[in-house]
């Protein structure tokens, strides 16, 4: 019997307790032992769960109990949570997490405090939901160099985008109903302005390359200046817009990591992952480009994750898995304004389009125009090459001095 202890009783936690309890059987045979809850650590009272014997308020009957041999972290938010982590680690306890803040700003520690200990410290919950994303980057696609990881990370955003994309709905409006479906938080700052998605790509960043890239070294911007004029304009040049949580590594051994949206070719693989799905697509020199598309987040995706987790660590006792990464470098990561790009440009000057577009075209020689539907007077929407942020933000302001407004800029995605 394996004695197992849960801390949070929230979406995660008690879809663990469900997963584990509806498929009692057919998972003691695939650990090969039973696996049993023995502790679950929360706040509230549970009193109609058949399970209300076991809830504790106090940490230390789960971190003094030497029958738990693995801890099942679901409270979300990094504390309490990377001390009572970080506790159960240095006391001989694997931990199996969800915490895609915990492990993006603590990941390197707490890998390195597990190995010392040799303990299991699992997070394929933390990034894609359901997903399996950590082990296939890390075992699966092991033999294979990976070159950048492109990836629409949160369906919070992914579902607005989409509402705005196939029904012309504004971005309030579009947030409003994810709100009301329960897809969104009633703050949902963490997902709107990206910071959700970008903690994400740190992880599958370190995870794939080798060294923690934590999140205040990445360029996040969210959805919340995306119009439905900008969304109009990918269609017109040939896509759409999703948000992006991008990592490559470049020639001179830095990474360039972002989290933007991005106009996404029709033609792209992650073009038609909607509504709240995720998907990542992974490159590799050997694979070519691998995909991986589902749930991205909800109680039995993100539990059926969290306990193929506990499984593993079952069967793993007494060897230690094979995920680790070293702390970061603090010039690991290029700067963002010198990384290359295309970008779509949107501008409307004084004049009419005519002038706005020989404008744009005195600035920015050779730029491709694009013809939107329904367009203003005076606007001007195009599309610029291989430009590195800070020489298009020189042009830009150029522009701006010569009368036009600079609406808004995205980068248009190579994938
Ligand atoms: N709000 C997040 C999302 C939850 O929509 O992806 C999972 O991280």
């Amino acid at each position: 019997m394996a004695e197992i202890a849960v801390l949070g009783h929230g979406v995660v936690g008690s879809g663990v307790l469900e997963v584990l309890l509806t498929h009692r059987e057919s998972i003691a045979r695939r650990a090969k032992e039973e696996i049993e809850v023995k502790h679950i650590l929360d706040l509230r009272e549970f009193p109609q769960l058949e399970y209300a014997n076991r809830f504790t308020k106090d940490f230390n009957d789960i971190l003094q109990d030497p029958e738990v041999r693995i801890v099942v972290e679901c409270m979300g938010g990094l504390e309490p949570a990377f001390t009572f982590v970080k506790a159960c680690l240095e006391n001989g306890k694997s931990v199996v997490t969800s915490n895609k803040e915990l492990v993006a700003a603590k990941g390197a520690l707490l890998l390195e405090i597990a190995q010392k200990n040799n303990l299991n410290f699992l997070f394929e919950a933390s990034v894609g939901g359901g997903i399996p994303i950590i082990r296939p980057i890390s075992q699966c696609l092991a033999a294979n160099e990976v070159s950048e990881i492109a990836g629409i990370l949160n369906g919070t955003t992914n579902f607005i985008l989409t509402k705005m994309i196939r029904e012309h709905m504004g971005f309030q409006e579009a947030l409003a109903l994810a709100q009301e479906l329960g897809y969104a938080e009633r703050d949902p700052s963490a997902d709107v302005e990206g910071a959700d998605a970008c903690r994400k790509i740190c992880i599958l960043a370190s995870l794939a390359f080798g060294s923690h890239v934590y999140p205040q070294q990445v360029h996040t911007q969210g959805i919340t200046k995306i119009t439905l004029e900008d969304v109009a304009y990918a269609e017109a040049w040939g896509g759409v817009i999703k948000l992006i949580g991008e990592v490559k590594m470049l020639e001179n051994g830095r990474l360039a990591i972002q989290v933007a949206p991005m106009f996404i070719s029709r033609e792209s693989q992650l073009a038609n992952v909607d509504d709240v799905f995720n998907g990542i697509l992974v490159r590799g020199d050997a694979t070519g480009d691998v995909v991986f598309y589902g749930k991205g987040a909800g109680k039995l995706p993100t539990a059926s994750a969290v306990v193929a987790d506990v499984i593993d660590c079952v069967k793993h006792f007494k060897a230690r898995k094979y995920l680790f990464w070293e702390d970061g470098k603090p010039d690991y990561v290029e700067p963002f304004a010198s990384i290359p790009g295309d970008f779509f440009v949107h501008v409307k000057s004084q004049g009419d389009s005519a002038e706005a577009f020989a404008l744009a075209e005195s600035v920015f020689p050779g730029a491709v125009r694009i013809i939107r539907r329904d367009e203003s007077l005076g606007e001007a929407g195009f599309a610029v090459k291989a430009i590195s942020i800070s020489g298009l933000e020189e042009k830009l302001a150029e522009l701006e001095g010569r009368g036009a407004k600079v609406l808004n800029q995205i980068k248009i995605s190579d994938f």
